[in-house]
């Protein structure tokens, strides 16, 4: 360093010294978000970014006396962009926390970033169960598919149905959803005669559905990734399924809030199962679905959403607990056994494993007030993750 630069570094460094305190990046903390804004994935992005925002405007941009800041990135649901930009978002914008997290191969991306910067990592949307084992700075908010599957397995079971097939997205999170329903479903006596996987880029369920109309089962378990259920709904249709009296089961990803009234009459009565419900009959709930639908020219929130705005509420809590100390240790530590009331209803992080616990609803499609709902009827309580449960008691 030659003499006049090292004078200008000082003359810096006394300018510095002069600014009040708030002027200090370390006043700021930021979050980077990455969310698939754009892609066949863009509803979660929207539903997460406008949730997280809504979170901003209704508690404030403030805690513990510093401002949280949130800089959203678009990874277009491409993992190696997730990668690119968590690591841009860590070593430029010193981020201090990364979250959102639409897809599980874009939650696993980021994780060995996560792990090495010290970051913590909030999955907000994706649901495999295996996510918060890619890193111990991963915390989620969302769910996990076996712990809305176990219970949509059970209730196949004692409804009746002896013979079922099912029909899952080709890739983790719909793995997870027919290796559990299998598990949960046999167990209870009943049969799986056909395990169909579709797959996730342009999915066309047709051949499938025709392979189910050949089964003739008492009932189809279904889980396609948010977004896709009205496609899903539409091919159901245009085969006859929905005439063939083979019962649909399937999990609330299927039959998103945003999308279901759109799909029309011919989802009343399907039951799925799932932790949010916009129809979740709560004073919390309320006015988190009013305050979204205001804030975004009516659309209606869904379960996305609300993984997003528990997150944050997350995020809030920790720096409270810390008192702003953005230590990536310290916030995950923070977070651990952390308990309050979402709109979903009642949850907490699991301390052990740092994912969601919460209740399952059972839910039936109904009309409330000329719209689609699904309503809730019945509820498994504070249900944990049941892979990592059956691995903790071995
Ligand atoms: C996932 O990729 O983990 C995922 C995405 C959408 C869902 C569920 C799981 O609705």
């Amino acid at each position: 360093m030659n003499r006049r630069n090292a004078l200008a570094r000082l003359a810096t460094v006394a300018l510095l010294g002069a600014l009040p305190v708030s002027a200090f990046a370390a006043d700021t903390i930021k979050i980077g978000l990455i969310l698939p804004m754009t892609g066949p994935s863009a509803s979660t992005g929207r539903q997460v970014s406008a949730a997280v925002a809504l979170y901003q405007a209704m508690n404030g941009k403030t805690v513990a006396g510093k401002t949280v800041e949130v800089i959203v990135k678009d990874d277009t649901g491409a993992a190696d962009q997730t990668k690119r930009l968590a690591q841009e978002l860590v070593v430029n914008d010193h981020v201090a926390i990364l979250a959102g997290f639409g897809l599980t191969p874009l939650a696993l991306a980021a994780a060995p970033i996560a792990t090495q910067a010290k970051v913590p990592e909030i999955v907000m949307a994706a649901g495999t169960a295996i996510i918060t084992e890619a890193s111990p700075f991963i915390v989620r908010t969302s769910f996990t598919l076996p712990q809305v599957t176990v219970p949509a397995a059970e209730f196949t079971a004692k409804s009746g149905a002896k013979k079922v097939v099912t029909l899952v997205t080709d890739y983790a999170p719909g793995i997870d959803a027919e290796k559990a329903f299998k598990e949960k479903f046999t167990a209870e006596g009943g049969t799986v005669a056909a395990e169909l996987r579709v797959p996730l880029k342009n999915p066309d369920f047709a051949p499938f559905l025709q392979r189910v109309a050949d089964e003739k089962p008492d009932a189809v378990f279904v889980f396609v990734p948010s977004g896709f259920g009205g496609l899903f709904v539409k091919q159901f249709v245009e085969r006859g399924l929905d005439k063939s009296g083979i019962k649909l089961i399937a999990t609330g990803d299927v039959l998103d809030d945003d999308l279901i009234d759109q799909m029309g009459d011919v989802v009343l009565g399907v039951t799925s199962t799932h932790h949010y419900s916009a129809a979740h009959p709560s004073p919390e709930n309320k006015a988190f679905v009013a305050a979204f639908e205001k804030a975004n020219g009516g659309q209606r929130p869904n379960f996305m959403a609300v993984g997003g705005f528990d997150g944050m509420a997350l995020i809030y809590a920790a720096l409270k607990k810390t008192n702003g100390d953005t230590d990536g240790v310290k916030l995950v530590d923070a977070m651990k056994g952390m308990a309050w009331t979402s709109p979903r209803g009642p949850i907490s992080i699991d301390p052990e494993t740092r994912d969601i616990v919460q209740n399952v609803y059972v839910r039936t499609v109904e009309k409330v007030d000329g719209h689609l709902y699904n309503v809730e009827k019945s509820a498994f309580e504070a249900v944990k993750d049941p892979v990592k449960a059956a691995k903790a008691k071995k």
